[in-house]
């Protein structure tokens, strides 16, 4: 595979830099902080702890990873500020958000403060930064209103979203773009020196994911268990991709934003191939074929829950100005994932390390 992010390149950017990931403790953030660990960067965290013993943060003993890690509430204003400010971040990453669809309608409102709200905080926080810094804001792609015609979304399209996580996620996208033109407007950049921008991908996957309503960890945990993986939503289609391909776009963007803030502080998608296109019932199938074991079967919704069945990104903008495109297809993401869980011999952080430098061309 051809690489288009390579360690050198994002070395030369990172290597020193000071970099405040917010959502360190989640998912996305246990990965992207063992990445920016290895590429050099000195990195401060700030979210929740971790919610399960299990959880990636813990299994990788995530705190070796960051000069500092705190444990503060997007929500609380004061703090964050102090702590991002105090850091004199080059870069931010802004990744904490109440990231489930199915709690969100349990949570409605409190999805609405952490992943509205606080996108308001974190960029208050940039904003009174006295220095230059390049923020990423990262929501997803359920962003776009989904009328669920097929037709990939565009970073121009309709914001909407039925569900409160993809209307928290889209209310997110709007604080970006009011601060960007009123705080940030990049026509003016030389006198506030932030570049902003957001960036919107899908479902991702990939080892040492355990959280719940999510559907790799919802077969790992049917399999340590001996269970029959139960499927709700078989023929959804999903955007798949490996977590390290969001990541790796992302900090390919930061690279670009830091270089020529202006053209680069706009949206992006960082979808996969459109016509990659995997049902939950097919990612399944791949996923218990690599794994060697295991059946599923197609249980009916207990308190149907309006998912969206079909989303589909359309990355060109990324393909055109920075050259990005996935790396991996759904399958070989898939395969990757079920091997991070097979492989009992080694621990979490050298099976992600494997994967990281696989994927950034360390290893070939
Ligand atoms: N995982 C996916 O498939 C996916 C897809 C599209 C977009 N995203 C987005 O990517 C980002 C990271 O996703 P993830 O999968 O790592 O999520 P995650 O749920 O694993 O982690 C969420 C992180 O946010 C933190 N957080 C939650 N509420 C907080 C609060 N009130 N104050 C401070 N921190 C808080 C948690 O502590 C954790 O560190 C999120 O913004 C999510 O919406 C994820």
């Amino acid at each position: 595979m051809e690489k288009v992010v390579t360690a050198q390149y994002l070395r030369s950017v990172f290597k020193d830099k000071r970099v405040f990931v917010t959502g360190h403790t989640g998912f996305k953030g246990a990965w992207l902080i063992q990445i920016l660990h290895w590429l050099g960067a000195d990195v401060k965290g700030y979210a929740l702890a971790p919610e399960k013993d299990n959880d990636l943060y813990n299994l990788i003993d995530g705190d070796r990873f960051c000069y500092n890690s705190i444990i503060g509430d997007l929500r609380d204003l004061h703090t964050l500020q102090g702590e991002l400010v105090r850091f004199e971040p080059d870069f931010v990453f802004h990744l904490a958000a109440q990231s489930l669809v199915r709690r969100s309608y349990d949570i409605p409102a409190e999805t609405f403060m952490v992943n509205a709200q606080g996108t308001v905080h974190v960029l208050e926080a940039i904003r009174s930064l006295p220095k230059p810094c390049v923020g990423l804001m990262i929501t997803t792609d359920k962003v776009y209103e989904n009328p669920e015609r097929g037709t990939p979304f565009k970073e121009d399209d309709k914001l909407g979203g039925y569900d409160p996580y993809s209307a928290s996620k889209a209310a997110a996208e709007i604080v970006v773009s009011s601060y960007q033109r009123s705080f940030f407007n990049a026509a003016h950049y030389d006198t506030h020196h932030k570049a902003i921008a957001s960036v919107r991908a899908g479902n991702v996957i990939g080892g040492g994911d355990f959280s719940d309503d999510r559907i790799i960890p919802d077969i790992v945990r049917a399999l340590e268990f001996g269970e029959t993986v139960s499927l709700r939503n078989p023929d959804s289609v999903r955007p798949w991709q490996h977590v390290l391909e969001p990541l790796g776009a992302y900090l390919m963007l930061a690279a670009k934003m830091s270089e020529r803030p202006v053209q680069f502080s706009t949206a992006f998608n960082f979808g996969p191939d459109e016509n990659d296109t995997v049902t939950v019932e097919d990612l399944t199938k791949i996923f218990l074929q690599r794994f060697g074991t295991g059946g599923y079967k197609i249980i009916p919704h207990e308190k149907p829950l309006h998912e969206a069945k079909l989303l589909l990104l359309d990355s060109n903008r990324a393909l055109d100005m920075m050259g990005w495109k996935p790396l991996l297809n759904a399958t070989q993401a898939i395969q990757l994932t079920a091997d991070w869980y097979a492989n009992k011999e080694q621990d979490a952080h050298t099976k992600c390390m494997q994967d990281i430098q696989n994927y950034f061309g360390e290893l070939q």
